[in-house]
């Protein structure tokens, strides 16, 4: 239940739920609290209120005329506001709302300082665990920006998940095994390549992506013959002995140490790592099983399952020769995740590419009569394209994730050269990296997870616009106008609040007040994005706050303190939603 999450509005409600009970006679029933605060909504122009009630709701249970409420409302509530209100006005069956700013202020100032603000959300839901699968990288293969935007997805939904109150156990799933492997060791054999003493997992990506140029080229016979080679490679990996399976087994940890780096970098964090050859033989199992219950069936060699009827086609679950599939895996690991963690609810990061895939899965395990399928979730997500186009290794354009690293620190470090001399080079570098994921992050999430996006350096490092550094440039600018404050003796005093009444100040505090809201509907549809563009928003209101009121130079000293209150409520709310989205602050940039 998500009732009270709007303590303003709840307020509201509460003392409004009073005035229009006056209007009920015998045979209509007492309008409950929870209606009201359910119909009271945010106007669609903010200068039109802070909130605003459609009285047809209560027309049919007062009967009364939509009109005639809201203007017995208005009256009412103008002679007596209560705590929480300032006014009313009617346009129509409308009752337009104005908050008591004094008495939100006061509240979220509190709220803010004991911390209970941010504990509210988790108090409210009901605690279900979840699994976040993520990133899911395979190895042997480059590990280049596009993944990123997996990593960033995946990270920022668990951290959503956790402070709405869910237990979050954060997943990887790696692709250790099939053909692309096959195809990397195949050239690196080939070609007699000697292993480099450093930078390995990289490697293992260049000699793939060199490896599928070449088998796509190959022409004719020729082509028949590479690939035949690659089959013979494939089998004795899957020998689980020899020369050719201890290769394997040794330089897939080079790449899993890579992905490993690249998580610390970036601040992702993994409960539990799953791999696809660890699901293996499982899934065999599987498959026997279910073709010995008669629920998948045999169609020329193969097994599969009809989905014909679900429009989704045929399933293919063990091939002629025996081998299992990526989908059949699939089936294993969905069991694996709910039997061996007991979670009520799995979430699968994974790219639009595979969405017919997820459907499939889904569907299978569903005619398998695995009731949790109801509760797997595919959180699918578009394209990461450069501004000259799609990344191909053909083309040799794929942002590598060292390569990424190095242009974001190097451009930050242009960034931060001003402060070369005054502060320390710890501290320029403790900065800069900040400012690098957080450029990246927020870049990779602010946009609706469906849509393709386009990756700038130069648009995502900017500290204008929707970036992730111009909403930490914002929380450090507040810090600094702080800390000027404090030099001067001024301290914020949330007691001044009914002197906050300008209407930037009253737009900035209605922003603050909806923080929770906002991150409950991110969570409740799987869309970080939400959160994102919510605080861009907020952003722009404070920073145009700050161009038209003064902080340190208010009227009186009372103004300073109660403006210094908001800057203080406004830094805590900002840091905890960008700590949702993986973003460190940072005192001064
Ligand atoms: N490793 C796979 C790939 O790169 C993604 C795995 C997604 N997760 C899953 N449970 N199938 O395509």
């Amino acid at each position: 239940m998500s009732e009270a999450l709007d303590y303003a509005k709840w307020q509201i409600a509460e003392h409004m739920t009073k005035v229009l009970n006056k209007l009920r006679n015998d045979e209509s029933p007492e309008v409950p609290v929870k209606d009201l605060y359910a119909t009271i909504e945010r106007p669609k122009e903010a200068k039109m209120g802070d909130y605003a009630c459609p009285c047809f709701r209560f027309a049919k249970p007062l009967r009364k005329k939509p009109q005639e409420i809201a203007e017995f409302m208005a009256n009412e509530l103008n002679e007596n506001p209560g705590d929480w209100l300032e006014g009313a006005e009617t346009v129509g069956a409308f009752l337009n709302l104005r908050v008591n700013m004094n008495a939100l202020s006061s509240y979220i100032f509190s709220a803010v300082a004991d911390d209970s603000l941010f504990k509210k959300v988790a108090e409210l839901e009901a605690r279900k665990k979840v699994m976040i699968e993520y990133s899911q990288p395979n190895t042997h293969k480059v590990f280049h920006v596009g993944h990123m935007r997996n990593v960033a997805l995946g990270d920022s939904l668990g951290r959503l998940y956790e402070y709405c109150g869910h237990p979050v156990t954060m997943a990887n799933y790696i692709g250790d095994e099939g053909t692309h492997i096959a195809k990397c060791l195949w050239y690196i054999r080939k070609n007699s390549y000697e292993i480099p003493v450093e930078g390995r997992g990289e490697w293992l990506g260049e000699m793939y992506s060199k490896a599928s140029i070449m088998l796509e080229d190959a022409e004719g016979d020729d082509k028949q013959r590479l690939k035949d080679e690659v089959s013979e490679v494939l089998k004795e990996i899957e020998s689980k002995d020899g020369d050719t399976f201890n290769f394997w087994n040794e330089s897939k940890q080079w790449s899993i140490d890579d992905f490993n780096e690249i998580y610390d970098w970036i601040g992702a964090r993994f409960d539990h790592w799953f791999s696809e050859s660890e699901v293996s033989e499982e899934s065999q199992e599987i498959v026997t099983e279910y073709k010995d219950k008669g629920v998948f069936v045999e169609d020329d060699g193969a097994i599969g399952l009809d989905l014909k009827d679900d429009k989704l086609g045929f399933v293919l679950l063990r091939k002629r020769d025996g081998n299992t599939l990526y989908a059949t895996k699939d089936l294993a690991l969905a069991r694996r995740k709910y039997e061996q963690f007991n979670i009520d609810k799995s979430v699968y990061v994974v790219g639009s590419e595979q969405n017919l895939h997820f459907k499939q899965v889904f569907k299978t395990l569903e005619k398998m009569g695995f009731e949790q399928a109801k509760d797997c979730f595919h959180l699918s997500y578009g394209m990461v394209v450069l501004p000259s186009g799609k990344m191909s290794s053909r083309k040799g354009n794929i942002i590598k994730f060292n390569d990424l690293k190095d242009a974001l620190t190097k451009e930050m470090n242009e960034k931060l050269a001003k402060y070369k001399g005054e502060w320390t080079e710890e501290e320029i570098a403790a900065v800069n990296h900040k400012l690098c994921v957080g450029a990246i992050r927020y870049g990779m999430i602010c946009s609706d997870p469906a849509k393709d996006i386009i990756f700038n350096l130069e648009d995502w490092t900017s500290f204008e616009g929707n970036t992730g550094p111009y909403l930490m440039y914002a929380y450090a600018r507040t810090k600094s106008i702080i800390k000027k404050a404090g030099a001067q003796g001024l301290v914020a005093n949330a007691s001044h609040s009914k002197l906050l009444k300008e209407d930037d100040e009253r737009e900035l505090l209605r922003f603050l007040n909806d923080f929770n809201n906002v991150v409950l509907q991110a969570n409740e549809t799987n869309r970080i994005s939400t959160l994102a563009h919510f605080l861009f928003n907020m952003c722009k209101c404070y920073n145009r706050m700050l161009s038209n009121v003064s902080i340190l130079k208010a009227e009186s000293e009372e103004l300073k303190s109660a403006r210094l209150a908001l800057l203080d409520a406004f830094a805590a709310i900002l840091k905890t939603g960008l700590g949702l989205m993986g973003i460190e602050t940072s005192e001064r940039m």
